[in-house]
């Protein structure tokens, strides 16, 4: 590939979430519904003028334009709840027709993305001056032009994950690349053991990994490297690997090597969040545990404090597993969230369904989810602590508190068996008293 700033078109790669809409902008002319056609199939192609014509007998009235775009927008809700790929081939050169199509995105917790048609005024004219499937008054490609033109810097700030922006040449040659949701892994089976909240608590994670039946690797110092089934089980941790514990450098370095290796599967908690951050540098509050960690890793080097931070900034919030039949996210997920990504899904699947409001001692109020959950998948979570693990409605909190003293909890699954080990002591004094319910306030 030449960067000598010839004019060769390059091919461009457009990366695409697969579970998403896309929004194609662009002036009549600019080649919108050609790009759909070259890139997507039919039905994943919804198109103002093709409404326009179904509840009119003429794509080209303008009068229809309302109806049409009520039923494109039904129609992309309708596909966006299925989790469709769905593409919108309408000129969307008004900021608020993209900001309708951005909210829908919303609303079903999927990514939006936006591919702009960027072909120069000329170029258009003369396409629309040759155009027999339609009569495009030359005020209104005007207008037209003038919108776009209007939003066209501010657009990577409506809420798109991305934006791509095509010239004519680069929307000729341009490949659409679908990307997978880094949450859908239906295709593993595991079988797998989950484990719960290690808060830093390696010695207990040690004990339950050696109860399970894997075989642990150490180096010379005798401290963990790995960690192996004889039986090709994968361990699936529920995230807070960190934070509290005596020991979450040491923790965290077992979980990494074996999810490298392939032994291991980690969701992003919400101490993994706030531990990025501060490795970020950010400025985070220097309580509930993360100021031990921080510490900790003061004896290990910058090389291992940037693996740690790489790490934390590559968990997804949360997995769907063995065909859909198992979920695993932090705090839990209810199912209209399951494979989903947003602001609200990664929000929920950090620290679960919380009203917003705090108690006396300054801690979220949490909403019950579990009690109303009808999902058919299983949902396996942490983040509460709790004395005994409890089946709700096909979902369990493993979280029994290690770190507090309590116990570290397995499950292992497909075979719904539970094994625990118990904590060596109290590393940390609980703010409150564990619960009866995973689900209390
Ligand atoms: N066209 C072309 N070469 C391209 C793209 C489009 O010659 N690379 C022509 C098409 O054959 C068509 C015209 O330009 O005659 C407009 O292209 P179209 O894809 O229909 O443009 P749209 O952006 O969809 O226009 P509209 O908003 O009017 O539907
Ligand atoms: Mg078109």
């Amino acid at each position: 590939m030449s960067d000598s700033g010839d004019t060769t078109a390059q091919q461009r790669v457009l990366p695409v979430p697969a579970m998403g809409l896309v929004v194609l902008v662009g002036v009549s002319g600019s080649g919108k519904s050609t790009f759909a056609a070259r890139h997507f199939l039919p039905t994943q192609v919804v198109s103002s003028d093709a409404y326009r014509g179904v509840v009119s007998d003429d794509e080209n009235d303008q009068s229809a334009t309302g109806d049409a775009f009520d039923l494109v927008h039904r129609i992309v809700g309708k596909r966006l709840r299925r989790g469709l790929l769905t593409v919108v081939d309408a000129t969307n050169v008004q900021r608020e027709d993209r900001g309708q199509l951005v909210r829908l995105a919303k609303e079903h917790d999927v990514p939006a993305s936006a591919i702009v048609l960027d072909a120069s005024d000329g170029l258009v004219r003369e396409r629309t001056r040759l155009r027999t499937d339609r009569d495009i008054e030359p005020d209104a490609l005007a207008r037209q032009q003038h919108d776009l033109s209007r939003g066209r810097a501010q657009l990577d700030k409506e809420g798109f994950r991305r934006v791509h922006v095509l010239d004519a040449d680069e929307a000729g040659t341009a490949v659409v690349e679908l990307e997978p949701s880094p949450h859908d892994r239906r295709e593993l089976s595991g079988p797998f053991d989950i484990i719960g909240d290690v808060h830093g608590c390696r010695a207990e994670l040690e004990d339950l990994l050696t109860d399970l039946g894997y075989r642990i690797e150490r180096d010379d110092a005798g401290e963990p490297t790995g960690a192996r089934h004889p039986d090709g089980r994968t361990a699936l941790f529920v995230g807070d690997v960190v934070d509290r514990g005596p020991d979450s450098p040491g923790a965290a370095r077992l979980v990494m090597n074996m999810v490298d290796s392939g032994d291991a599967m980690c969701v992003l908690g919400n101490h993994e969040h706030k531990l990025l951050r501060a490795l970020n540098g950010r400025n985070v509050r220097l309580q509930r545990g993360v100021e031990q960690t921080l510490q900790q890793l003061e004896s290990r080097t910058a090389e291992f404090r940037e693996r740690l931070r790489e790490f934390c900034d590559g968990l997804v919030d949360h997995y769907v597993l063995d065909g859909g039949d198992l979920v695993v996210a932090h705090a839990g997920l209810k199912e209209a969230y399951h494979g989903r990504s947003s602001g609200r899904v990664r929000s929920f699947a950090l620290f679960g369904d919380t009203t917003g409001e705090t108690d006396e001692q300054g801690l979220p109020v949490r909403l019950p989810w579990a009690r109303e959950y009808q999902g058919k998948a299983m949902v396996v979570y942490g983040h509460v602590p709790t004395p005994r693990p409890e089946w709700v409605n096909n979902t369990i909190c493993l979280d029994t508190g290690c770190v507090f003293g309590g116990e570290l909890t397995a499950l292992r699954y497909p075979e719904r068996e539970l094994r625990r080990v118990p904590a060596h002591r109290t590393w940390y004094e609980p703010t409150r008293p564990l619960h009866e319910e995973s689900t209390g306030t």
